[in-house]
C-alpha cells in the first residue's frame, strides 16, 4: 500500500497498476471506521487494483464549524487500511483537487430539494464537485458508496447519468455498532453517554418498520419524531418516508415501489443520519 498526496504521484502509480486489470475506488473523508473498511474490503474482493481517497472536502460543508471539527487522523486511517490489501491511499490537499475554485452548479432537481438537500444547502453540489473531480483523476471502473448516506447515493447515481461517466456505482450495506447505531466518523464526537443514547435512533426505526401498515404514513412519521424526541439527548431534524427510487414523499402504503424512512437527528451538537427500508 502506498500513500500519495498529489495528483501527479497518483497518476504515476496508477499507470503501472492499471495494467493489472479492473480499478475499484472508495472515496472517503477519513476518520475511518468499520463502515468504510467494509466498502474497501468489497472493492478489494471485486477488483485487481483499489484506490481509497481521504479528503475532507471543504466544498460540501455548509457549516464552517462542522468542517473545523470534522475528525482527522491519517495515521490511524492508514493502520486500518493496511490489512485490507488496498493498493493506493490518495490523501490530497485541497489545492490538488481544486487548483482553481470549482464554480460548477449541478441541478439534481427534486433529488436535492428534500431532506439533506433542504437542511444542508449546497451540500450535494459540493459532493458532486468533489466526486466528479475524483472520478476524473482516478478513472475507476467501479466506485463504492454506503447506503448509510442514501440520498448521497441517489445524487451520485444521477451525476453519473448526467455526465455519462464510465463508472459503475456499487451500493454497500450499512454497518452498525453492536448497539445498532450506524457507524459514522461523527460518532467520535459523541460522549459515551450520548453514544449510548444515540442507539435509540435505530431502535425506533426498527420499531417503525414493524409498525408500518398499522399506522398511516403521516402518523408513523410523527410517531418516530415524537418517540425519539422523548429521549433528552436527541432532537429530530427530519424523518421522512420517501420512495426508494426517486426520493419523493410517500403518501400512502399503497403507493407502488420500495419505501425508505430517512432521518437526521441532533445528539447534542452532533448531527447523525440513518435510514431504514420499510417494505
Ligand atoms: P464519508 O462520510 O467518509 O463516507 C465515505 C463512504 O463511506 C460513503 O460512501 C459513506 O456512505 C460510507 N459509509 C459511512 N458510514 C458507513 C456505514 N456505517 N456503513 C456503510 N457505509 C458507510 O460520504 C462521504 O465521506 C463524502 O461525502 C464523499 C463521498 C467522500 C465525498 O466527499
Amino acid at each position: 500500500m502506498v500513500l500519495v498526496k498529489t495528483v501527479e504521484e497518483l497518476k504515476k502509480n496508477l499507470k503501472a497498476l492499471r495494467k493489472k486489470g479492473s480499478l475499484g475506488f472508495v472515496p472517503t473523508m477519513g476518520a475511518l471506521h468499520s463502515g468504510h473498511i467494509s466498502l474497501v474490503n468489497q472493492a478489494v474482493r471485486e477488483n485487481r487494483v483499489v484506490v481509497v481517497s481521504i479528503f475532507v472536502n471543504p466544498n460540501q460543508f455548509n457549516d464552517a464549524n462542522d468542517l473545523k471539527h470534522y475528525p482527522r487522523n491519517l495515521d490511524a486511517d492508514l493502520k486500518l487500511l493496511e490489512p485490507t490489501g488496498c493498493d493506493i491511499v490518495f490523501a490530497p490537499e485541497a489545492r490538488e483537487i481544486y487548483p482553481e475554485p470549482d464554480t460548477r452548479k449541478f441541478n439534481f432537481g427534486p433529488l436535492e430539494t428534500a431532506m439533506e438537500g433542504k437542511h444542508r444547502p449546497g451540500h450535494f453540489n459540493g459532493v458532486a464537485q468533489v466526486v466528479s473531480r475524483l472520478f476524473e483523476i482516478v478513472e475507476p471502473g467501479k466506485a463504492y458508496f454506503g447506503l448509510k448516506d442514501f440520498q448521497q447515493l441517489a445524487i451520485i447515481n444521477k451525476l453519473v447519468k448526467m455526465l455519462a461517466l464510465p463508472v459503475e456505482i456499487v451500493p454497500c450495506d450499512i454497518i452498525r455498532e453492536k448497539n445498532g447505531l450506524a457507524m459514522s466518523s461523527r460518532n467520535e464526537l459523541l460522549s459515551v453517554e450520548e453514544r449510548n443514547n444515540a442507539a435509540f435512533i435505530f431502535e425506533t426505526l426498527t420499531k417503525a418498520k414493524n409498525l408500518a401498515g398499522t399506522k398511516n404514513v403521516n402518523e408513523l412519521e410523527n410517531w418516530v419524531k415524537e418517540n425519539i424526541n422523548k429521549n433528552p439527548f436527541l432532537n429530530v431534524e427530519y424523518f421522512e418516508i420517501v420512495d426508494f427510487e426517486n426520493l419523493q414523499p410517500v403518501k400512502s402504503w399503497g403507493d407502488k415501489g420500495k419505501k425508505i424512512g430517512c432521518i437526521a437527528v441532533f445528539c447534542g451538537k452532533v448531527r447523525l443520519i440513518d435510514n431504514i427500508v420499510l417494505n
